[in-house]
Parts: C-alpha cells; sequence; structure tokens
C-alpha cells in the first residue's frame, strides 16, 4: 500500500481483528465502535470515500451505501460466511472486490446447531422451566417425552462445509438414514454418510429431522413453506440454522400450533432481533435463539481476523484468504 488506505469498520470487533487492520502500516482505520449496528446515516457518512469496508451480516451493503461510498470503494470485507446482505449485482458492477470468513466458523456452527437440535427434540428448554416453577412434581413415565436421533432419518437441506459438519456430528448419535437435498448433487460430500440426494418433498415427508444449513438464496428464500411443511411428519423436528428467510414463519407458526410437526428450533428469524411479542415465541414447541451459530470466543476472533485479512489483501491488490468470486 502506498497510499494510506482509508477503511470503515462497522462495528467493534474482537479485538485481535482490529489489531491487524491497525498494524498494517498505511490503513486508516474509522471505526463504528460500538456493540450495537451503526445507524444508517452514520453508516453512509462512515463510507464516503473510503477504500475499504468491513462489514457484519447485519448491514445492508445495498446501492445507496455503495453510492454514498462513491468510486473510492475498492473492498467489502464481510465478517460472515452468508453474504446475503451484500447486493453482489451492483458491487460486481463497481469492480468492488468482496471478502467473506467461511471454514472457520464450520465447526462452531454445525455444534451449535446439534445443540439445537437436541434442546428442540429434547425439550430442554420446557424441561428446565419446569424445574424452576415448580411443574416438577415427581417422576412420571408419561412426562416430558420428546424424540431421540437413535435409528432416525435426518434430512439436511444444503449439505456444504456446514450441512457435512452437521452430518458428521449426528451419526455417532445413531442416525440411520440421512438424506439430503440442494442445487445439484455431491457424491463426494455425501459419501461419508452414505447420504442420500432426494427433492425437498421427500425430504420433508421422509425425514424424522431436518436441519437447514444452506445459503440464502432467490432460489431458497421461502423454500420451507406451507407446503413443506405439510409433507412433514407430525412427530417430525425442524431446525434452522442458516438464514431466517429460507422458512415462511407464518406458515411454520400454523405447522407448530396445529401439530403438524412436532417441534422447531431456530437460531436465525426474520426479523432479527425477533419482536418479543412475537407468536413464534408464544410456542412452547419451538426453540429459539439469536443467531449465535457462530459464537464462540476463539471462533468469532478468527472471523475477525480473516476479514481484517481479507481486507488488507484486496487493499494491496493481492489475493484473499478468502474472496467471494463475482
Ligand atoms: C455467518 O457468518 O453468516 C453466520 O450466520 C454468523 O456467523
Amino acid at each position: 500500500m502506498r497510499r494510506a488506505m482509508a477503511v470503515f469498520v462497522t462495528r467493534r470487533i474482537p479485538a485481535e481483528g482490529l489489531r491487524v487492520l491497525a498494524e498494517a502500516g498505511g490503513c486508516r482505520v474509522q471505526q463504528w465502535d460500538s456493540e450495537e449496528p451503526v445507524p444508517r446515516p452514520q453508516l453512509l457518512a462512515g463510507v464516503a470515500g473510503k477504500q475499504g469496508l468491513l462489514c457484519l451480516l447485519s448491514d445492508r451493503i445495498d446501492r445507496e451505501v455503495l453510492d454514498a461510498a462513491g468510486p473510492s470503494l475498492k473492498v467489502i470485507s464481510t465478517m460472515s460466511v452468508g453474504f446475503d446482505h451484500l447486493a453482489l449485482d451492483e458491487i460486481k458492477k463497481r469492480g468492488i472486490r468482496v471478502g467473506y470468513t467461511p471454514d472457520v466458523l464450520t465447526d462452531a456452527t454445525a455444534e451449535l446447531s446439534v445443540a439445537l437440535l437436541l434442546a428442540t427434540c429434547r425439550r430442554l428448554p420446557e424441561a428446565i422451566e419446569q424445574v424452576k416453577n415448580g411443574g416438577w412434581t415427581t417422576w412420571k413415565p408419561l412426562w416430558m417425552c420428546g424424540y431421540g436421533l437413535s435409528n432416525s432419518t435426518v434430512g439436511i437441506i444444503g449439505l456444504g462445509r456446514i450441512g457435512q459438519a452437521v452430518a458428521r456430528r449426528l451419526k455417532p448419535f445413531g442416525v440411520k438414514n440421512f438424506l439430503y437435498t440442494g442445487s445439484h448433487p455431491k457424491p463426494e460430500s455425501a459419501a461419508e454418510f452414505q447420504a442420500k440426494f432426494v427433492p425437498l418433498t421427500r425430504l420433508a415427508e421422509e425425514s424424522d429431522f431436518v436441519v437447514v444449513t444452506c445459503a440464502l438464496t432467490p432460489d431458497t428464500q421461502g423454500m420451507c413453506n406451507k407446503d413443506f411443511f405439510s409433507r412433514m411428519k407430525k412427530t417430525s423436528v425442524f431446525i434452522n440454522t442458516s438464514r431466517g428467510a429460507v422458512v415462511n414463519q407464518e406458515d411454520l407458526y400454523d405447522a407448530l400450533v396445529s401439530g403438524q410437526i412436532a417441534a422447531a428450533g431456530l437460531d436465525v428469524t426474520t426479523p432479527e432481533p425477533l419482536p418479543t411479542d412475537h407468536p413464534l415465541l408464544s410456542l412452547k414447541n419451538c426453540v429459539i435463539l439469536p443467531h449465535v451459530g457462530s459464537a464462540t470466543y476463539a471462533t468469532r476472533t478468527t472471523m475477525s481476523v480473516l476479514a481484517a485479512d481479507n481486507l488488507l489483501a484486496g487493499l494491496r491488490g493481492e489475493r484473499m484468504p478468502h474472496e467471494l468470486l463475482l
């Protein structure tokens, strides 16, 4: 970097990531140094005239932001594996390079997916509540029963890095069959689990557990809808750790209330945060987490360093550790 490069960082991130930027010669960092998202006017003002933008999945980087940044903007680095918050068509048109953070959060997200699945199918939040509110009166044979993984069929929507890592962790629980669906069969990824590629409808019909780990795209938006839930078994459990918009939440609510499906566990919702009076929060058979899939200290630190490394490489015109090829 010959001239100093101006960079806007949209949030307080782990110190290690910021240190990488601070220690890179010739990088001038302006940061929205808060746990809370940068308000839109400050985002628009912050990016103006910058060469680099380090953002999060909660920042909508659309034409308005790109216009506010102006022609100086060369690199956008998102501290996330998901990139549905980026207007990729506009970004590509302007020749801006994009970095993202795959791989480093796979284990943490898969682990959380399994934790959420177990919490949901074995009704852990409900059971904990019973202990606290005096509902636990004695050991009862028919009380607090749920569904187990042993001998089950697990259907994975999106057998990518995270989907495979989920399957790898679930297999030792005694899962009998793995099914998966997606845009195309992935025989090499599926071999480890002898997972069978099936249409979405068949996955819904045959799975005891459905786990959504696909990216949000125009093809997957609203994919888990009334038709999908109506095909699921009444004893089946639905888990989503990808993006909220893959699910039609009204249809999910109806499926949970009517007993069309047994339970749902969601780490992602629309919107985020979910309003505290949202109908889904009134349901005992719906476990909702605040998008914490990648939330381990180590993972978030690694994500921040990778996002900083991507940004710097892009600004230097070098190969990024993880570039999203547009
Ligand atoms: C991502 O990175 O896209 C996850 O949703 C959060 O880490």
